[in-house]
């Protein structure tokens, strides 16, 4: 592919969870659109004209945008409680919830997060390792989807 999507921020600690959640929008958009994509942190060449960085700025990753050959196939995918913890029963909402993240793409399939409820309060930890507080933004806002913004509130 050809079309990227760059996405360039401010410097700073959320930089990446903030480009997972909202590049993640644009993912989904552009699949509702019949478009496809790919997340790309690495394997991809620059083309320093196509996107302009600020002083105090930096681009974060990229997202290739366009019709590909194939469609995707799901990823294989960890087991809801590998990645969940509640106190007593799972609410159906908070089950849903996880569904959705389950789906997320994460930068090499490692489903590095743990979510746990406390009361109406959802909390997620992002695991170590290269782009994880990015996977950490695509899937919150996969768990905000799936469960609906209004059953709860981040801890
Ligand atoms: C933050 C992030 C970075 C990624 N970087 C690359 C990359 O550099 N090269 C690549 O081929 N795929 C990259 N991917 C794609 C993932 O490998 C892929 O999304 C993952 O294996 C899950 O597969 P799925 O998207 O088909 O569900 C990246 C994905 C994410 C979320």
């Amino acid at each position: 592919m050809t079309n990227y999507i760059a996405l360039v921020g401010k410097k700073g600690p959320a930089l990446d969870e903030s480009c997972g959640y909202y590049g993640e929008r644009l993912v989904l958009k552009a699949q509702e659109l019949g478009l496809n994509t790919c997340w790309v942190a690495m394997t991809y060449s620059k083309v320093k004209t196509a996107y302009t960085v600020e002083k105090g700025e930096k681009l974060c990753i990229v997202i290739a945008l366009g019709y590909s050959a194939a469609q995707g196939v799901p990823h294989n995918s960890k087991k809801l409680p590998e990645v969940a913890k509640t106190e007593g029963q799972m609410p159906e909402w908070f089950q849903k919830g996880i569904e959705a993240a389950l789906l997320a793409p994460t930068a090499m399939n490692q489903q590095k997060f743990s979510f746990a409820l406390n009361g109406d309060k959802v909390s997620v930890k992002a695991g170590t390792g290269l782009y994880t507080k990015i996977d950490l933004g695509i899937v919150k806002y996969h768990f905000e989807l799936g469960a609906g913004r209004e059953q709860f509130t981040w801890a």
